[in-house]
């Protein structure tokens, strides 16, 4: 488990890396899949998300830009999981560019396998990997401009606690780091608790500050969702 794209280190790329950002983009994009979209293309910058998008027919495109929790001017959409309907996604590709959570994506693409995760799709995350059985894994939380985030800690945690339970392997025979033992902590101490956790989170309280109680609502659920979506090509997602 590494908290932050930062802290991965730079000389190694695991079998795969599983990019966590439950506040709010691996949720929205889970979010964007269930709704029928065909595919979810994560820019860091946002000039070359619109160069790109360009190229695409214009009903079959969804713009969606985040910085600071809130949507970017002249975007379809903004970053809430909620926006996505079968209506406005279905058989359409997300164009996406968010403050954290595509950097995170991007700094660890060169893997062979890279998926994203978020608590909503926990479950689906860990059927995954048991089928996938890569030999190393990481779990890279998106954290707020290279620091701490307790959400994709906490989901980390959930993630490995579920691995646990599910193989009856030990902490030891799973070899993770620090993190990974720091962040089941996290999550057996707040289980029953995720909204509140995140009621906590220092960008949960930037997102209540912005009235998106709502989105703090669906991004604290476990498991309503079995999207796992996987790199096909650097920065393109499909399920
Ligand atoms: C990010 O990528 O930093 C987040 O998803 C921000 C947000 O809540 O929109």
């Amino acid at each position: 488990v590494y908290h932050t794209p930062e802290e991965a280190p730079a000389d190694q790329v695991p079998d795969c890396a599983i990019a966590i950002d439950v506040l709010r983009a691996t949720t929205t994009i889970a979010a964007a899949f269930q709704a029928g979209a065909e595919a979810v293309q994560v820019f860091s910058d946002l000039d070359r998300l619109i160069q790109v998008s360009e190229q695409w027919p214009a009903d079959r495109r969804i713009r969606a830009g985040e910085r600071g929790g809130e949507r970017v001017d002249g975007f379809d959409l903004g970053n809430s999981p909620l926006d996505h309907s079968r209506d406005r996604t279905q058989g359409r590709r997300l164009f996406m560019s968010t403050t954290n959570g595509t950097r995170c994506l991007e700094r660890i693409q060169q893997a062979p396998l890279v998926m994203t995760a978020a608590l909503t799709t926990r479950q689906a995350t860990v059927k995954a990997l048991l089928s996938k059985q890569p030999e190393t894994v990481w779990l890279v939380g998106s954290g707020w401009e290279g620091s701490y985030s307790l959400e994709d800690t906490v989901c980390a945690g959930a993630i490995v606690h579920s691995l646990i339970d599910q193989t009856g392997l030990s902490f030891k025979e799973l070899a993770g780091n620090d993190a990974a033992i720091a962040s089941v902590s996290l999550f057996l101490q707040w289980q029953g608790q995720l909204l509140e956790l995140m009621r906590h989170a220092t960008h949960g309280q930037r997102l209540l500050k912005q009235h998106q109680l709502a989105d703090l609502e669906y991004c604290a659920q476990l498991d309503v969702s079995d999207m796992v979506p996987v790199q096909r090509e650097p920065g393109v997602l499909s399920v």
